[in-house]
């Protein structure tokens, strides 16, 4: 009997740099799940036009990436919880006539420090630089693994008032201190400091203390061939271990395998090849 390939794809702008295709292609080979899994370039304007074509030529799944990840939050007929929380939506998928929006960036993250990394995060004191999209996306994943305080650090401090704001209540369900602050002003120590800002995309620093860095464990979401700016900066000012955001890529495309096909593949071999590649 004649199987057809399912078809998953991958919508940016741009899109020529993404991963995406190759770590699901090897998550594919691992799992024998045969699947197309293709990425495309979509015009800035017809992001919402494209997502309907592809579903309704029998598309099965689709992973957004930026800048488009507010844009499928809102066309999903049905959203996650983590993706409600999150503001953005990462995943798509069709069923029941309806399209599905989920976002696995958080859980990504929390996959790659956990267990990869084995930073534990229970009764931590965690700092998170930058309050747009990216570190929204974090926060509640953060929370469920109970740590002791989270701060949340922001050059416009206005939004990260706000992110304080929204999920403030579910920081009180996990008895952990939630707060804001300006980045100038930062001056307790952390054991995890994460750097969400887009700063890293063209190698800045956000404008605060370098002496916040020691004896820390210092994350950067972004991830390049090598060390971020901000990574080195850290490393130099005593950080006592660094990660970039490569795991958390894998492990984001790991979820949203898991979501498409049931099944969760193996993640160590996939960051180590991706890994040699960039
Ligand atoms: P993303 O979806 O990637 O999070 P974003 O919503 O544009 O992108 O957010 C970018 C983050 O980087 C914000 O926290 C932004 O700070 P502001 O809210 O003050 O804009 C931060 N950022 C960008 N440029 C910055 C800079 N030069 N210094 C400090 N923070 C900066």
């Amino acid at each position: 009997m004649e199987t057809k390939e399912k078809i998953f794809a991958v919508f940016g702008n741009p899109i020529e740099h993404s991963r995406s295709p190759k770590i699901h292609s090897l998550f594919s080979q691992q799992t024998k799940i045969n699947i197309i899994y293709r990425s495309e370039c979509i015009n800035l304007e017809k992001f919402s036009e494209a997502v309907k074509n592809f579903f309704s030529l029998g598309g099965s799944g689709l992973n957004v990436t930026v800048p488009f990840k507010t844009e499928a939050f809102v066309l999903s007929d049905e959203l996650s919880k983590r993706a409600s929380n999150a503001g953005a939506v990462n995943t798509l998928f069709f069923k029941d006539g309806c399209i599905h929006g989920d976002n696995t960036d958080g859980v990504g993250l929390l996959y790659d420090l956990e267990k990869n990394l084995k930073w534990k995060l229970k009764g931590a004191n965690i700092l998170i630089i930058g309050a747009g999209g990216a570190a929204r996306g974090i926060i509640e994943p953060i929370l469920h693994a109970r740590p002791s305080s989270l701060t949340i650090s922001n050059r416009t401090i206005a939004k990260a008032d706000n992110l304080v704001d929204i999920f403030y209540s579910l920081s009180k369900k996990s008895g952990c201190e939630f707060k804001s602050t300006a980045l100038d002003n930062i001056s307790d120590r952390y054991d995890i400091i994460i750097n969400a800002t887009s700063l890293s995309l063209d190698g800045r620093l956000p404008d605060l203390s370098s002496d916040i860095f020691l004896g820390s464990a210092c994350y950067d979401l972004m991830y390049s061939s090598q060390l971020t700016n901000f990574l080195s900066w850290a490393k130099e000012n005593g950080a006592i271990t660094i990660a970039d955001g490569l795991g958390m890529l894998v492990e984001q495309a790991a979820e949203s395998f898991f979501l498409w096909h049931g099944i969760r593949p193996e993640t160590e071999s996939v960051i180590q090849e991706i890994r040699q590649n960039i």
